[in-house]
């Protein structure tokens, strides 16, 4: 089945099987820069945007994306930079496993929540698992990257 969408600002026409999920049709067609990780919508590390949202894109069917908007770190790679400058200022930077479905997440929600409070970025980032962080240079990271201008 064909299906037509935008991947990072550019038309695309991927063929697809009907059980073909978002995370392997990416990976299909070299967008290495989707993580796979459990494959099981545990870890967050795949994590794309589908029209601004976050969602796991191991776990979305392609045919059920018709039109729709997808974003991946190639297609936010500014904001990327900037992310990461401050996940290495905080020492947060180490296996970089979950970095992109972070990066992705904490971007979606510098876009939907102007002023987000603690408790606003906890909750945004259920989902996004770090094995080697205790998360607190990663939140530190985060609150310096959200007092940015985008
Ligand atoms: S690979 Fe999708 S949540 Fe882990
Ligand atoms: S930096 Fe290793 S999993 Fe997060």
């Amino acid at each position: 089945m064909i299906v037509k969408l935008t991947l990072n600002h550019q038309e695309k026409r991927f063929d697809v099987d009907a059980s073909e999920t978002l995370l392997e049709t990416l990976r299909n067609h070299d967008v290495m820069s989707v993580k796979k990780g459990c494959d099981a919508s545990s870890c967050g590390t795949c994590t794309v945007l589908v029209d601004g949202k976050p969602m796991l894109s191991c776990s979305l069917l392609t045919v059920r994306l018709q039109n729709k908007h997808i974003i991946t770190v190639d297609g936010i790679h500014d904001e990327v930079e900037k992310i990461s400058t401050y996940f290495g200022l905080e020492g947060a930077d180490q296996c970089g496993f979950c970095n992109p479905g972070m990066a992705l997440s904490i971007y979606a929600l510098k876009q939907m929540l102007s002023n987000p409070s603690s408790e606003d970025i906890k909750t945004f980032l259920v989902g996004n698992l770090c094995r080697c962080s205790g998360y607190q240079a990663q939140f530190k990271a985060i609150k310096r990257y959200l007092g940015d201008p985008l």
